[in-house]
């Protein structure tokens, strides 16, 4: 059958690799460097593994933010400017009540988007371009901190609690545990947390960063960028997968279940959560990295969780050849998270604050040359025509 080349016009233009931005490159960056081809990714001039077995979480931030790790004085004057931030300004204490109770899903996400744009305009953040640096920094470090602060209030007040201060004996990662539940955690669970905290604190031109970095490049105040970058990171093919993932594996149940369950969603062509990834065609270094991390915390689904990672591999191959579809960040993700004892409800919340130093980092790097980002399309339409005149459209008057 002959086609017209408006058709090719449009299939070309939904071919795969036209159509997602598949290996354009953005921006050179000193950040981070994601090798999907042997499977490992770095932060600055580290292998990010490294660091996150051997790292804590204000270290990385450091890193990623300033550019080096730091030393033990650097560190201490790094930990002094964080706390020195860390107070949420009391307008935005006293709206927190009401967005909690916004809507009848508890949706973490978009309570740490809220929270974030109410922060930006409390403190009124002006432009970005027209702040300089030193004073764009302090806006990255203080959303650092204060975030999960505003999260955990929300999270609690939803469920008629009151909000739990943090306190300033613990890190970050034990802090937020003990903001939500009120307890102090285990230490086991607070160092499971701030581990998944640095896998998690950046990964090249993710979406979520991408759509930071655009609102950023055209100018808008750094709430904004963040609160863009937050929309992106809360879709189920981003950062919304690791509810999903659980949701999944209760649904699976049992082993007996794990290759009947995963053949019946491929043969209806569906997507199987915690698998996949964009730029990783063979391992995703996270994967192991979390997996010892559930392993390490004790999680009852772990085995279940193990024989669908194989399983799915083999079932995926079969259904998709010619791609490599393994388990990504998220399959382990959900293990942790739950394991830690977070709230289903805060799982995408926890990856996005754990996304907002790496964010940080690439807004700062943003500022510097900046240029208004913006592509172009392929247009698939037809040639230009006559406007019709108001009486071929059948209208009176207007
Ligand atoms: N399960 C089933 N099929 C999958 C799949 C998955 N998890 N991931 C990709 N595919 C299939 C697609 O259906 C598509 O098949 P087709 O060519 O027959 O239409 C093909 O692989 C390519 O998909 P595409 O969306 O172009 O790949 P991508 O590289 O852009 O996708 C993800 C990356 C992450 C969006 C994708 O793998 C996915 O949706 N995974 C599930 C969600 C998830 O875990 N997200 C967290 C990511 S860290």
């Amino acid at each position: 059958m002959m086609t017209s080349p408006r058709m090719e016009a449009v299939s070309d233009a939904h071919r795969p690799e036209v159509y997602g931005l598949n290996d354009i490159i953005l921006c050179h960056t000193r950040i981070s460097h994601v090798d999907g081809h042997l499977g490992r990714y770095r932060y600055r001039d580290y292998d990010a593994i490294e660091l996150v077995n051997s790292c804590a979480l204000e270290e990385v931030w450091c890193l990623l933010v300033d550019g080096q790790l730091p030393d033990a004085t650097r560190r201490a004057e790094f930990a002094a400017e964080l706390a020195a931030l860390s107070t949420i300004p009391p307008a935005v204490t006293g709206l927190l009540p009401a967005m909690a109770r916004l809507g009848e899903r508890p949706d973490g996400i978009g309570w740490l988007q809220s929270a974030v744009l109410l922060l930006a305009r409390s403190l009124d953040w002006r432009p970005v371009l027209e702040l300089d640096r030193t004073v764009l920094r302090r806006q990255v470090l203080q959303t650092l901190v204060t975030a999960p602060i505003m999260l955990a209030a929300q999270h609690r007040l939803r469920q008629g609690l009151e909000p739990v201060p943090p306190d300033p004996g613990l890190d970050h990662a034990a802090n937020l545990l003990h903001m939500i539940s009120g307890e102090p955690p285990p230490e086991a669970h607070a160092r499971a947390l701030e581990q998944y905290l640095m896998v998690a604190a950046e990964h090249g031109m993710a979406a979520s960063t991408f759509a930071g970095r655009v609102i950023f490049s055209t100018g808008a105040d750094l709430g904004s960028a963040f609160a863009g970058a937050l929309g992106a990171m809360g879709g189920p093919l981003h950062g919304g997968a690791p509810t999903l993932v659980l949701e999944m594996l209760d649904e699976i149940g049992s082993p007996d279940q794990v290759e009947p369950w995963l053949r019946d969603r491929l043969l209806k062509d569906e997507r199987i959560m915690g698998f996949g990834h964009r730029i990783y065609r063979a391992v995703d270094p996270r994967v192991e990295v979390l997996r010892e991390v559930t392993a390490r915390l004790g999680s009852d689904r772990l085995a279940l969780t193990q024989q669908v990672e194989k399983q799915a591999a083999v079932l995926l191959d079969e259904a998709k050849p010619g791609r490599t579809l393994r388990a990504n960040v998220e399959l382990y993700t959900a293990l942790v998270m739950e394991a830690v004892g977070l709230p289903r409800s805060l799982f995408s919340a926890t990856f996005a604050m754990a996304r907002l130093a790496g964010w940080g980092a690439h807004l700062l790097e943003q500022r510097s040359g900046n240029r208004l980002i913006r592509p172009v399309t392929a247009f698939a339409g037809g040639p230009t025509v006559p406007v019709p005149s108001p009486a071929e459209r059948g209208r009176t008057h207007g």
